[in-house]
């Protein structure tokens, strides 16, 4: 509309007269935040922003082709993408603790980002050819500036959050924040305005550290593989399936939905056989802020669907839970 239009002007007058016709790096997680902080920066400096875009092995199915399609596909931004899953999946073996999970992947994050980094700064080479980068942007939103204040000191306490985007220092890079003023609707609307496609923009949230805290235990990526595929198939059902009294579907419906692996194995029969097979955990749930959540009454022929789904189709797991705990004392996320 009229007012996302001239705000967008604005912001992009305002980036490119902040960086002029220095070089920019941005680490792209997938998540609303710094997607719509891409696509800003693009659309005011185009080239002159790198994405940085570093896959752990622990994303949802399919999401780095998607985020590759999208940024480098469609709006033509230079875009890293960084395979790091062997590294991860390494510093991970034999781990099991959800704390010293997140700290781990946290910090290989910060790691294989800044040897990025430190690659697209480079050294001002006597020719100016390479001037390299001297900025680092981030897609914080205002929540992210009112939070590091010192408001939610309490939430962090609970689990450490690592969040893709909250890089610890700036790598001796100056700061870009085109979204620090907005909420989170403004943003939504604003990566709307850019192109970017509406699923992409409203989005469950997803965690820093993936999957690695939604496979209970030692992540393996026999495991992450499996989880992968059973969480696809829930997310796919509950995006078709609309709730007759709303006209919403059950995505709109749920503030975060999932599926959670159990490195537990149980019997099962197929056909004349009998399986011994791994479980999976359907956890969807309605919030407003997060920090309270009551367990989401999805229909039962919608998770009849999304079982019979799963177990067909996902060889290697035969049994389905769902997940009737509310937060608190359940956290969202199972570990
Ligand atoms: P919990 O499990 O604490 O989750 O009820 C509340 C919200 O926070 C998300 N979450 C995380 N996000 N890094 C993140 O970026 C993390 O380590 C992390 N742990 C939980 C969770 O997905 C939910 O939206």
């Amino acid at each position: 509309d009229w007012i996302m239009g001239n705000y967008i002007e604005e912001a992009v007058a305002r980036i490119r007269e902040q960086v002029g016709d220095e070089e920019v790096i941005l680490g792209l997680s997938g998540g609303v935040d710094s997607s719509v902080a891409a696509a800003l920066i693009h659309r005011a400096i185009g080239d002159q922003l790198t994405c940085v875009f570093v896959d752990h092995g622990l994303l949802r199915l399919n999401e780095g082709a998607m985020v590759m399609e999208m940024f480098a596909g469609r709006l033509h931004a230079k875009v890293v993408h960084v395979q790091a899953q062997d590294q991860f999946m390494g510093h991970l073996k034999g781990v099991t603790d959800p704390e010293q999970k997140r700290k781990i992947i946290g910090r290989e994050f910060v790691e294989v980002f800044q040897a990025e980094a430190a690659k697209l700064k480079g050294q001002d080479t006597a020719s100016g050819t390479n001037k390299g980068a001297k900025w680092l942007a981030q897609g914080t939103i205002y929540p992210d500036v009112v939070e590091s204040g010192g408001t939610k000191t309490k939430k962090a306490t609970i689990k450490s959050h690592h969040n893709v985007g909250g890089l610890p220092e700036t790598l001796g890079l100056k700061l870009l924040e085109p979204l620090r003023e907005l909420f989170k609707d403004e943003v939504r609307e604003l990566g709307v305005a850019l192109g970017l496609p509406h699923d992409m923009v409203y989005r469950h949230p997803f965690p820093g550290p993936g999957l690695g805290v939604r496979i209970l235990g030692e992540v393996k990526a026999e495991y992450a593989t499996l989880l992968q595929r059973a969480d696809h198939i829930f997310i796919e059902e509950l995006r078709k399936t609309v709730d007759e009294h709303t006209s919403k579907t059950w995505y709109d419906l749920t503030s975060q939905a999932f599926a959670v692996f159990l490195p537990v194995k149980s019997v099962g029969v197929m056909g004349d056989g009998r399986t011994y097979d791994y479980v999976v955990a359907l956890r969807a749930v309605q919030t407003s802020d997060f920090m309270t959540a009551d367990w989401a009454e999805l229909p039962y022929s919608l998770l009849k669907r999304v079982s019979s789904r799963i177990i067909n189709e996902v060889r290697g797991i035969n049994r389905v839970t769902y997940d009737v705990s509310s937060k608190p004392p359940a956290t969202i996320e199972w570990e």
